[in-house]
Protein backbone atom coordinates (compact mmCIF):
# COMPACT_ATOMS: atom_id res chain seq x y z
CA UNK A 1 0.00 0.00 0.00
CA UNK A 2 1.52 3.19 -1.10
CA UNK A 3 1.63 6.24 1.39
CA UNK A 4 -1.03 7.70 -0.72
CA UNK A 5 -3.87 5.86 -2.32
CA UNK A 6 -6.24 7.23 -4.51
CA UNK A 7 -8.62 5.67 -6.93
CA UNK A 8 -11.45 6.72 -9.45
CA UNK A 9 -11.44 9.65 -7.79
CA UNK A 10 -14.17 12.34 -9.93
CA UNK A 11 -15.27 15.74 -9.30
CA UNK A 12 -17.64 17.33 -11.03
CA UNK A 13 -19.25 20.84 -11.39
CA UNK A 14 -22.53 21.02 -12.34
CA UNK A 15 -22.62 18.69 -15.39
CA UNK A 16 -19.04 19.35 -16.18
CA UNK A 17 -16.30 16.73 -15.23
CA UNK A 18 -13.21 18.39 -13.85
CA UNK A 19 -11.37 14.88 -12.72
CA UNK A 20 -12.47 12.08 -14.35
CA UNK A 21 -12.08 8.29 -12.76
CA UNK A 22 -8.27 9.23 -11.47
CA UNK A 23 -6.23 6.29 -10.04
CA UNK A 24 -2.80 6.53 -9.04
CA UNK A 25 -0.23 5.57 -5.86
CA UNK A 26 2.56 7.59 -4.10
CA UNK A 27 5.50 5.27 -2.55
CA UNK A 28 6.69 6.51 0.56
CA UNK A 29 9.37 9.19 -0.18
CA UNK A 30 8.77 9.55 -3.26
CA UNK A 31 8.24 12.55 -5.83
CA UNK A 32 5.03 12.43 -7.93
CA UNK A 33 4.14 14.56 -10.23
CA UNK A 34 0.94 15.96 -12.35
CA UNK A 35 1.97 17.40 -15.71
CA UNK A 36 -0.90 19.34 -17.50
CA UNK A 37 -1.79 23.15 -19.06
CA UNK A 38 -4.12 24.83 -17.48
CA UNK A 39 -7.57 23.66 -16.40
CA UNK A 40 -6.42 20.16 -16.98
CA UNK A 41 -8.14 18.94 -13.25
CA UNK A 42 -5.03 19.30 -11.35
CA UNK A 43 -6.04 21.66 -8.34
CA UNK A 44 -9.32 20.11 -8.13
CA UNK A 45 -7.75 16.44 -7.87
CA UNK A 46 -5.06 18.09 -5.22
CA UNK A 47 -7.61 19.93 -3.58
CA UNK A 48 -10.03 16.64 -2.52
CA UNK A 49 -7.17 14.49 -1.85
CA UNK A 50 -6.29 17.03 0.77
CA UNK A 51 -9.66 17.24 1.96
CA UNK A 52 -10.65 20.41 1.08
CA UNK A 53 -13.10 19.92 -1.73
CA UNK A 54 -15.57 16.80 -1.06
CA UNK A 55 -14.61 13.98 -4.13
CA UNK A 56 -18.04 13.44 -6.55
CA UNK A 57 -16.89 9.29 -6.25
CA UNK A 58 -13.52 8.22 -4.47
CA UNK A 59 -11.11 6.05 -2.25
CA UNK A 60 -8.49 8.31 -0.78
CA UNK A 61 -6.11 7.25 2.10
CA UNK A 62 -3.23 8.96 3.17
CA UNK A 63 -0.76 6.70 5.06
CA UNK A 64 -3.59 4.47 5.57
CA UNK A 65 -6.06 7.05 7.05
CA UNK A 66 -9.50 7.69 5.03
CA UNK A 67 -9.05 11.08 3.86
CA UNK A 68 -13.27 11.53 3.66
CA UNK A 69 -14.00 10.09 7.19
CA UNK A 70 -11.00 10.87 9.26
CA UNK A 71 -10.20 14.06 7.32
CA UNK A 72 -8.40 16.12 10.65
CA UNK A 73 -6.43 13.33 11.59
CA UNK A 74 -4.78 12.93 7.61
CA UNK A 75 -4.45 16.89 7.52
CA UNK A 76 -2.04 15.95 10.57
CA UNK A 77 0.31 14.28 9.02
CA UNK A 78 0.21 16.48 5.57
CA UNK A 79 1.93 19.83 4.59
CA UNK A 80 -0.22 21.88 2.19
CA UNK A 81 0.63 24.30 -0.21
CA UNK A 82 -2.38 25.71 -2.13
CA UNK A 83 -1.34 27.57 -5.37
CA UNK A 84 -2.49 31.05 -3.86
CA UNK A 85 -1.33 31.81 -0.18
CA UNK A 86 -3.37 30.99 3.06
CA UNK A 87 -0.93 33.45 4.82
CA UNK A 88 -2.18 36.81 6.97
CA UNK A 89 -1.05 39.72 5.12
CA UNK A 90 -0.64 41.81 8.18
CA UNK A 91 1.45 39.40 10.24
CA UNK A 92 5.29 39.58 9.74
CA UNK A 93 6.99 36.46 8.71
CA UNK A 94 8.16 34.85 11.86
CA UNK A 95 4.54 35.46 13.68
CA UNK A 96 3.06 33.61 10.47
CA UNK A 97 4.97 30.84 10.91
CA UNK A 98 4.25 30.67 14.76
CA UNK A 99 0.66 30.89 14.14
CA UNK A 100 0.23 27.91 11.83
CA UNK A 101 2.69 25.89 14.39
CA UNK A 102 0.13 26.71 17.21
CA UNK A 103 -3.09 25.25 14.96
CA UNK A 104 -1.37 22.55 14.39
CA UNK A 105 -1.15 21.79 18.59
CA UNK A 106 2.46 22.28 18.82
CA UNK A 107 3.97 24.11 22.08
CA UNK A 108 5.18 27.60 22.25
CA UNK A 109 8.26 26.74 23.09
CA UNK A 110 8.81 24.28 19.95
CA UNK A 111 6.87 26.63 17.44
CA UNK A 112 9.74 29.68 17.93
CA UNK A 113 12.54 27.73 17.10
CA UNK A 114 11.34 26.00 14.18
CA UNK A 115 9.91 28.95 12.94
CA UNK A 116 13.83 30.32 13.42
CA UNK A 117 14.84 27.30 11.56
CA UNK A 118 12.31 27.17 8.54
CA UNK A 119 13.51 31.29 7.92
CA UNK A 120 16.93 30.33 7.76
CA UNK A 121 16.30 27.63 5.48
CA UNK A 122 14.90 29.03 3.56
CA UNK A 123 16.62 32.68 3.63
CA UNK A 124 13.87 34.61 5.03
CA UNK A 125 15.73 35.91 7.89
CA UNK A 126 16.17 39.30 7.17
CA UNK A 127 12.61 39.39 6.14
CA UNK A 128 10.99 37.51 9.58
CA UNK A 129 10.69 40.98 11.13
CA UNK A 130 8.50 42.04 7.66
CA UNK A 131 4.89 41.88 7.24
CA UNK A 132 3.93 39.07 4.77
CA UNK A 133 2.21 41.99 2.62
CA UNK A 134 5.62 43.25 1.77
CA UNK A 135 6.87 40.32 0.37
CA UNK A 136 8.10 39.41 -3.31
CA UNK A 137 5.98 36.76 -5.20
CA UNK A 138 8.67 34.53 -4.70
CA UNK A 139 9.12 35.53 -1.09
CA UNK A 140 5.29 34.78 -0.67
CA UNK A 141 5.50 31.43 -1.77
CA UNK A 142 8.70 30.45 -0.04
CA UNK A 143 7.38 31.53 3.21
CA UNK A 144 3.95 29.71 2.52
CA UNK A 145 6.30 26.30 1.59
CA UNK A 146 7.87 26.84 4.77
CA UNK A 147 4.57 27.53 6.78
CA UNK A 148 2.97 24.06 5.15
CA UNK A 149 6.76 22.10 6.94
CA UNK A 150 6.31 23.72 10.17
CA UNK A 151 4.46 20.67 12.02
CA UNK A 152 7.26 18.33 9.86
CA UNK A 153 4.19 16.55 7.89
CA UNK A 154 4.83 12.85 6.38
CA UNK A 155 3.58 14.02 2.97
CA UNK A 156 3.79 17.37 1.46
CA UNK A 157 1.27 18.81 -1.33
CA UNK A 158 2.78 21.43 -3.70
CA UNK A 159 -0.19 23.18 -6.32
CA UNK A 160 2.33 24.80 -9.08
CA UNK A 161 5.30 25.72 -6.32
CA UNK A 162 7.26 27.36 -8.88
CA UNK A 163 4.46 29.01 -11.02
CA UNK A 164 4.87 32.49 -11.25
CA UNK A 165 8.19 33.77 -9.33
CA UNK A 166 11.64 34.44 -9.74
CA UNK A 167 14.38 31.95 -11.26
CA UNK A 168 16.68 31.95 -7.81
CA UNK A 169 13.48 31.38 -5.71
CA UNK A 170 12.12 28.33 -8.42
CA UNK A 171 16.03 26.50 -7.75
CA UNK A 172 15.53 26.90 -4.02
CA UNK A 173 12.31 25.53 -4.29
CA UNK A 174 13.05 22.58 -6.32
CA UNK A 175 16.63 22.09 -4.02
CA UNK A 176 14.46 21.99 -0.99
CA UNK A 177 12.05 19.54 -2.39
CA UNK A 178 14.88 17.56 -3.38
CA UNK A 179 15.95 17.67 0.69
CA UNK A 180 12.65 16.94 1.20
CA UNK A 181 12.51 13.82 -0.16
CA UNK A 182 16.29 12.77 1.01
CA UNK A 183 14.85 13.20 4.70
CA UNK A 184 11.97 10.61 3.64
CA UNK A 185 8.99 13.08 2.87
CA UNK A 186 6.46 11.90 0.48
CA UNK A 187 5.92 14.61 -2.27
CA UNK A 188 2.78 15.57 -4.56
CA UNK A 189 3.35 18.28 -6.70
CA UNK A 190 1.63 19.78 -10.00
CA UNK A 191 3.57 21.93 -12.21
CA UNK A 192 2.64 23.05 -15.75
CA UNK A 193 6.99 22.85 -16.45
CA UNK A 194 8.07 20.27 -18.30
CA UNK A 195 11.66 20.46 -17.48
CA UNK A 196 10.42 20.89 -13.76
CA UNK A 197 8.61 17.64 -13.54
CA UNK A 198 11.72 16.18 -15.30
CA UNK A 199 14.76 17.46 -13.06
CA UNK A 200 12.72 16.78 -9.92
CA UNK A 201 9.86 13.70 -10.08
CA UNK A 202 10.51 10.47 -9.51
CA UNK A 203 7.31 9.60 -11.40
CA UNK A 204 5.13 12.05 -13.11
CA UNK A 205 1.46 11.66 -14.66
CA UNK A 206 0.44 13.71 -17.83
CA UNK A 207 -2.95 14.95 -16.84
CA UNK A 208 -5.32 16.08 -19.67
CA UNK A 209 -9.26 17.03 -19.86
CA UNK A 210 -9.53 15.39 -16.21
CA UNK A 211 -7.69 12.28 -16.80
CA UNK A 212 -4.07 10.61 -16.41
CA UNK A 213 -2.92 9.86 -19.70
CA UNK A 214 0.43 8.49 -19.33
CA UNK A 215 2.08 8.18 -15.96
CA UNK A 216 5.74 6.41 -15.07
CA UNK A 217 9.38 7.50 -14.94
CA UNK A 218 10.86 9.28 -17.32
CA UNK A 219 12.51 6.44 -18.89
CA UNK A 220 8.96 4.36 -19.00
CA UNK A 221 7.57 7.40 -20.52
CA UNK A 222 10.06 7.67 -23.10
CA UNK A 223 9.88 4.13 -24.38
CA UNK A 224 5.30 4.59 -24.37
CA UNK A 225 5.60 6.13 -27.20
CA UNK A 226 7.35 4.31 -30.74
CA UNK A 227 9.86 6.60 -32.12
CA UNK A 228 11.80 6.95 -35.47
CA UNK A 229 15.56 5.59 -34.10
CA UNK A 230 18.43 7.99 -35.08
CA UNK A 231 22.40 8.18 -34.53
CA UNK A 232 24.36 11.58 -35.26
CA UNK A 233 27.90 11.13 -36.08
CA UNK A 234 30.14 13.41 -36.13
CA UNK A 235 32.88 12.99 -38.65
CA UNK A 236 36.42 14.82 -39.68
CA UNK A 237 34.65 15.15 -43.49
CA UNK A 238 31.63 14.48 -45.62
CA UNK A 239 31.00 14.05 -49.31
CA UNK A 240 27.89 14.95 -50.82
CA UNK A 241 27.71 10.58 -51.99
CA UNK A 242 27.37 10.08 -48.03
CA UNK A 243 23.93 9.72 -48.08
CA UNK A 244 22.77 8.09 -50.92
CA UNK A 245 25.50 5.32 -50.67
CA UNK A 246 24.93 4.70 -47.27
CA UNK A 247 20.79 5.11 -47.79
CA UNK A 248 21.42 2.41 -50.73
CA UNK A 249 23.65 0.31 -48.63
CA UNK A 250 21.58 0.37 -45.37
CA UNK A 251 17.90 -0.37 -46.92
CA UNK A 252 15.26 1.70 -44.87
CA UNK A 253 17.18 4.63 -44.00
CA UNK A 254 17.01 7.94 -44.17
CA UNK A 255 19.98 9.99 -44.34
CA UNK A 256 20.61 13.49 -44.00
CA UNK A 257 23.56 15.90 -43.42
CA UNK A 258 22.94 18.52 -40.57
CA UNK A 259 24.06 22.48 -41.19
CA UNK A 260 26.57 21.61 -38.66
CA UNK A 261 28.04 18.80 -40.74
CA UNK A 262 27.12 16.36 -38.96
CA UNK A 263 25.51 13.18 -40.39
CA UNK A 264 22.12 11.95 -38.98
CA UNK A 265 20.98 8.21 -39.73
CA UNK A 266 17.07 7.50 -39.36
CA UNK A 267 15.03 4.27 -39.50
CA UNK A 268 12.06 2.28 -38.12
CA UNK A 269 14.18 -0.23 -36.96
CA UNK A 270 17.58 -0.64 -34.56
CA UNK A 271 20.76 0.59 -36.76
CA UNK A 272 23.43 -1.72 -35.75
CA UNK A 273 26.79 0.73 -35.73
CA UNK A 274 29.23 -1.76 -36.67
CA UNK A 275 28.65 -2.17 -40.35
CA UNK A 276 28.14 1.70 -40.60
CA UNK A 277 31.43 1.83 -38.94
CA UNK A 278 32.94 -0.31 -41.18
CA UNK A 279 31.57 2.01 -44.37
CA UNK A 280 33.01 5.07 -42.83
CA UNK A 281 36.15 3.23 -41.81
CA UNK A 282 36.47 2.08 -46.25
CA UNK A 283 35.81 5.61 -47.61
CA UNK A 284 38.41 6.85 -45.30
CA UNK A 285 36.31 8.86 -43.09
CA UNK A 286 37.14 9.61 -39.50
CA UNK A 287 34.14 9.29 -36.80
CA UNK A 288 34.64 11.02 -33.60
CA UNK A 289 31.17 10.55 -32.05
CA UNK A 290 28.18 8.45 -32.38
CA UNK A 291 24.77 8.97 -30.42
CA UNK A 292 21.08 7.89 -30.48
CA UNK A 293 19.31 11.08 -30.64
CA UNK A 294 16.09 10.44 -28.60
CA UNK A 295 12.69 12.04 -28.60
CA UNK A 296 12.73 14.35 -25.49
CA UNK A 297 10.20 14.35 -22.80
CA UNK A 298 8.14 17.20 -24.55
CA UNK A 299 7.37 14.97 -27.56
CA UNK A 300 6.26 11.96 -25.61
CA UNK A 301 3.96 14.56 -23.83
CA UNK A 302 2.81 15.79 -27.56
CA UNK A 303 2.03 12.79 -28.84
CA UNK A 304 0.52 11.14 -26.05
CA UNK A 305 -1.95 14.22 -24.90
CA UNK A 306 -2.18 15.63 -28.63
CA UNK A 307 -1.71 19.15 -26.62
CA UNK A 308 0.82 21.59 -28.11
CA UNK A 309 3.88 22.30 -25.97
CA UNK A 310 2.76 25.96 -26.59
CA UNK A 311 -0.60 25.18 -24.42
CA UNK A 312 1.56 23.91 -21.76
CA UNK A 313 3.87 26.32 -21.82
CA UNK A 314 1.31 29.46 -21.79
CA UNK A 315 1.60 30.67 -18.45
CA UNK A 316 -1.92 30.76 -16.24
CA UNK A 317 -3.45 34.16 -15.60
CA UNK A 318 -3.48 35.47 -12.77
CA UNK A 319 -5.84 34.12 -9.65
CA UNK A 320 -8.52 31.67 -10.03
CA UNK A 321 -7.35 28.31 -10.76
N1 LIG B 1 -15.46 25.62 -8.37
C1 LIG B 1 -15.54 25.34 -9.69
N2 LIG B 1 -16.70 25.44 -10.34
C2 LIG B 1 -16.79 25.14 -11.66
N3 LIG B 1 -15.77 24.74 -12.42
C3 LIG B 1 -14.56 24.63 -11.83
C4 LIG B 1 -14.39 24.93 -10.43
N4 LIG B 1 -13.09 24.72 -10.13
C5 LIG B 1 -12.50 24.33 -11.28
N5 LIG B 1 -13.36 24.27 -12.30
C6 LIG B 1 -13.07 23.86 -13.68
O1 LIG B 1 -12.53 22.54 -13.64
C7 LIG B 1 -11.47 22.41 -14.58
C8 LIG B 1 -10.21 22.00 -13.85
O2 LIG B 1 -9.75 23.07 -13.05
P1 LIG B 1 -8.47 22.96 -12.13
O3 LIG B 1 -8.57 21.73 -11.30
O4 LIG B 1 -8.32 24.23 -11.42
O5 LIG B 1 -7.32 22.76 -13.22
P2 LIG B 1 -5.74 23.02 -13.11
O6 LIG B 1 -5.39 23.14 -11.67
O7 LIG B 1 -5.14 21.83 -13.77
O8 LIG B 1 -5.47 24.29 -13.86
C9 LIG B 1 -11.36 23.75 -15.29
O9 LIG B 1 -12.08 23.66 -16.49
C10 LIG B 1 -12.00 24.71 -14.32
O10 LIG B 1 -12.56 25.81 -15.00
MG1 LIG C 1 -4.37 24.62 -10.67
Amino acid sequence: MGMVNVSNLKKTYGNFTAVNDISFEIDKGEIFGFLGPNGAGKTSTLNMIIGLSRPTAEEITVDGIDVKSQTKKAQAIMGIVPDESNLYNEMDGFDNLCFCAALYGMRKEEREPKARQLLEQFRLKDAGKRPFKAYSKGMRRKLTIAAALIHSPQVLFLDEPTTGIDVESSRQIRDMVLELKKKGTTIFLTTHYIEEAERICDRIAFIAEGQIVASGTVPQLMESISHDHAIQFVTDKNFESLPVELEALFKGNEVTIRPDHSLVMASEQRIPLFPVMEFFHNKEVEVYEARELRPSLEDVFVKLTGIESSVLKKDKEKGGH
